[in-house]
């Protein structure tokens, strides 16, 4: 068997490094996501025709088409047109926040119309105005539901951030080819990646089950 991890060594601040640029862009892209996503999903359940058509057709844009395609548009594409050039970590945030919004306006959706129609039909009756009756009613309880669906959203995001080696930028995925075509061995750095991202999803994971208990305290 030809494997020999202390080659991968001097490589290892090099591979290091990739977890921040990675993660620089993915939690970018995850407030980026969820601030459009919550906005898309008030369009898609409003009585408002052009506001819920417009969330409708613009998440069936980004959902229907490969995120890395939407990525290329807007690194290779665009500029082209535009004659601006792009950095590949802008290009990045953007594909991956507007590719997120559109599946997290479903789940947001999803728990907004789980909540109880009695809470609307109760706080409407109060007089409690449309904004702070979303804000501190509506929404506080959806996003409790919502919860674990998200986390796998946020955890989906975190291991397709490895489509933006493609685009060139330095994520994690990209150094360990750049060390694989270094040393011309590619079983080690991909495996030291692997473990690096199975890593970071499980802390996610456990963050995740941290928050959903504090919120079930509440209860
Ligand atoms: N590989 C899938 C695609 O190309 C991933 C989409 C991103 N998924 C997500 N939940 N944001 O469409």
């Amino acid at each position: 068997m030809n494997l020999d991890f202390t080659q991968i060594v001097p490589y290892i601040p090099f591979i290091l490094e990739g977890i921040g640029a990675t993660l620089k862009f993915v939690s970018i892209s995850i407030v980026m996501g969820f601030v459009l996503g919550t906005l898309l999903a008030l369009c898609k359940i409003t009585k408002i025709p052009v506001l819920k058509g417009f969330a409708v057709f613009y998440t069936s844009i980004f959902r229907g088409t490969p995120l890395i395609l939407q990525l290329m548009i807007i690194y290779f594409a665009i500029p082209q047109l535009t004659g601006y050039d792009i950095s590949a970590f802008l290009s990045a945030v953007l594909a991956f926040g507007l590719n997120s919004a559109a599946y997290i306006s479903e789940i947001i959706r999803g728990g907004i119309q789980a909540v109880d129609r009695g809470q609307t039909e109760a706080a409407e009756a109060l007089g409690v105005p449309y904004k702070p009756m979303m804000l501190n009613i509506i929404l506080p309880q959806a996003f409790k539901n919502i919860l674990p669906a998200m986390m796998n959203e946020f955890i989906t995001l975190t291991k397709e951030s490895a489509l933006v080696s493609t685009i060139g930028y330095l994520d994690l995925m990209r150094r360990a080819q750049v060390v694989g075509s270094d040393i011309y061995r590619n079983f080690e750095p991909l495996i030291f990646v692997a473990l690096i991202y199975w890593i970071m999803v499980y802390l996610l994971t456990f963050a995740g089950s941290l928050v959903e208990r504090r919120l079930r305290q509440s209860d």
